[in-house]
């Protein structure tokens, strides 16, 4: 990867989501949705409650599977069925409840499920801790609690144990659901600032939040559903927040005439 930002239209998408509907019995949770993302973007989709952004999210995460409509990978159609499909494809979601195991200590969490076996067969702790230093001190230097389980932890050193999780397994495209939604000022910098760097590393990362002015400062486009339809994606340096805003609530885009 190069650290410099890809341009727009020059590279195939890293994904690109077409036409995806997905209904539950009569609501259109996802009607007829398409977005991409490219590699080094951060991409944020906004919505009121109920617009549909999670359910997106979830069909390319393999939670929920699309109705219809079609999502490419690197500019190859791609089978996502199931979670462990979407891993496949590198593609890691982080949910705002984050599933971490409280009990147990960022090295535990981090490759709970996926743990590091010795040749003979047991759990190897002294090299997942080796591992989770190396990576803390990459993402998170300041990150020192290593063998504290993490319900001691605040709020942003949770998630950073829960992007280092994602990020160790080769993530290259990183959903995060919220990530911010509980956190104080100073922790909600923090993350935004692993967020660049994932972003200088050229993951592609799709972005909910609640929070526009936010979203703003974090994101390089931003898509806006209502209803589970897509009012538009714009570029943030092209766009006001106050014409996200608009199109939030009024469900139109400012800039195409009335
Ligand atoms: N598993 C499900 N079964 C039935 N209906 C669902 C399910 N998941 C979502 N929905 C419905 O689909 C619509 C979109 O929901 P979704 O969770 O995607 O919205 P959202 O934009 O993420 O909202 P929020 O900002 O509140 O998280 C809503 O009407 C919701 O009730
Ligand atoms: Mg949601």
């Amino acid at each position: 990867m190069t650290d410099t930002a890809p341009v727009a239209g020059t590279s195939v998408p890293l994904v690109e989501m077409r036409n995806i509907r997905l209904a539950f019995g009569g609501v259109h949770a996802v009607d007829d949705v398409s977005i991409e993302l490219r590699a080094g973007e951060v991409l944020g989709l906004l919505g009121h409650n109920g617009a549909g952004k999670s359910t997106l999210i979830k069909i390319l995460s393999g939670a929920y599977q699309m109705d219809s409509g079609e999502i490419r990978i690197d500019g190859n159609t791609a089978r996502i069925e199931s979670p462990r499909d979407a891993r496949r494809y590198n593609i890691e979601t982080i949910y705002q409840t984050l599933a971490l195991a409280d009990n147990l200590n960022a090295s535990a969490n981090l490759f709970l499920g996926r743990e590091l076996i010795t040749p003979l067969g047991f759990v190897d702790d002294a090299k997942m801790e080796a591992e989770t230093r190396k990576i803390m001190a990459r993402l998170n230097p300041n990150f020192k609690r290593l063998n504290e389980p993490v319900s001691a932890l605040s709020g942003g050193q949770r998630q950073s144990v829960a992007i280092a999780r994602a990020v160790y397994f080769n993530a290259k495209i990183l959903i995060m659901d919220e990530p911010t939604a509980a956190l104080g000022v100073h922790e909600t910098q923090m993350v935004a600032e692993l967020i660049d760097e994932l972003k200088r590393q050229g993951l592609g990362i799709i972005l909910i939040s609640h929070d526009t002015r936010e979203m703003m400062a974090l994101c390089d486009r931003v898509c806006v559903m209502k209803n589970g339809q897509l009012v538009g994606t714009e570029r943030v340096e092209d766009v006001t927040e106050d014409d996200i805003l608009s199109m939030i609530i009024l469900g139109k885009n400012p800039r195409e005439a009335a």
